[in-house]
C-alpha cells in the first residue's frame, strides 16, 4: 500500500465499471448481526487506509480512530457507557425493565461484535476564529470531515465482505469514552462502528423519493434583487 492510496489486495467487490460502484454503494447496509469469525488486522488497517483518503476540510483529516478487538475492553467501554445510557433512559421515565432490555441488548451488540471501531474529531489543527459564527462553522466542518472518513470507512468494509453499522451512542457519553479507553481529551468521541462478517443480509431500508428531497433549478426562477 503507498500513500497515494494504491493497494495489491484483490478487491473481494470486484468493481469494474460504472455500474458495478453504484450498485456496490446501493447494496451497503447496517448489518448488526455477525459471526464470531475475527478479522484479520490486515483488514482492518486497508479499511482504516482506506478511510483517510475521505476528503476533509483545508486537508487537515481531523478523524481519529481507536480499534478494539478485546473481549475485555468491548466489556468495560460497554459497562462504562450503560450507566450513562441507564441514566439518561431514567430522565425520559421509561421503566426500569424497559432500561434493562435497553442496556442489555447494546452491551450485549458490542460484546458480540468482533472489531468496534470508535470515531473521534480533533479540532486542535483546524482554524481558530475570535468570533462564535465562524469558531461553530469551523467545528462543524471538522465533524462533517470525520462523517465522511466514517462513511469511507464503512464502504471499505463493505468492499471486504464485511458488515457493518455505525452507532452513535458515544456522542451521548464522550468523557466516558474518553476515560475508560485512556484517549487525549482532544479526542471528542462521535461514533463507533461495529464491525464483522455478517450473520445477516437485511433489506434495503425504504428511501425518501428523490423529488421529496431535492430541488432542481433549471431556469432563472429566484428573484434576483
Ligand atoms: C449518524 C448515524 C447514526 C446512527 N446511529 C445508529 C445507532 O445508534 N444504532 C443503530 O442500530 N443504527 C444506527 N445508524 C444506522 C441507521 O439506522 C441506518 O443507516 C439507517 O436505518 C438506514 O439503513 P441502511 O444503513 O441499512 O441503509 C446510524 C446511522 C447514522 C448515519
Amino acid at each position: 500500500m503507498d500513500r497515494s492510496g494504491s493497494s495489491s489486495r484483490s478487491n473481494r467487490f470486484p468493481l469494474t465499471n460504472t455500474i458495478d460502484l453504484l450498485t456496490f454503494l446501493r447494496t451497503r447496509r447496517s448489518v448488526r448481526r455477525f459471526k464470531p469469525d475475527p478479522v484479520p488486522d490486515s483488514v482492518i488497517r486497508e479499511i482504516l487506509h482506506a478511510a483517510t483518503f475521505a476528503p476533509s476540510a483545508h486537508n487537515r483529516q481531523p478523524w481519529r480512530f481507536v480499534v478494539l478487538t478485546d473481549q475485555r475492553m468491548k466489556t468495560s467501554l460497554a459497562r462504562a457507557m450503560e450507566a450513562e445510557f441507564a441514566r439518561d433512559l431514567e430522565k425520559d421515565g421509561l421503566s426500569g425493565e424497559t432500561i434493562k432490555k435497553r442496556i442489555d441488548r447494546s452491551r450485549e451488540r458490542m460484546t458480540n461484535t468482533p472489531v468496534v471501531i470508535l470515531l473521534c474529531v480533533d479540532m486542535t489543527e483546524m482554524d481558530v476564529y475570535p468570533d462564535s459564527k465562524r469558531r461553530k462553522a469551523e467545528y462543524i466542518i471538522a465533524t462533517q470531515s470525520s462523517a465522511n472518513a466514517g462513511m469511507q470507512l464503512l464502504l471499505a468494509a463493505h468492499a471486504e465482505g464485511l458488515g457493518g453499522v455505525w452507532v452513535c451512542s458515544p456522542m451521548f457519553a464522550q468523557k466516558t469514552v474518553q476515560e475508560v479507553l485512556n484517549i487525549s481529551m482532544a479526542w471528542e468521541p462521535q461514533a463507533m462502528f461495529l464491525l464483522g462478517y455478517p450473520l445477516e443480509a437485511p433489506a434495503a431500508r425504504d428511501r425518501k423519493q428523490l423529488d421529496e428531497i431535492t430541488k432542481f433549478i433549471t431556469d432563472i426562477e429566484a428573484k434576483i434583487s
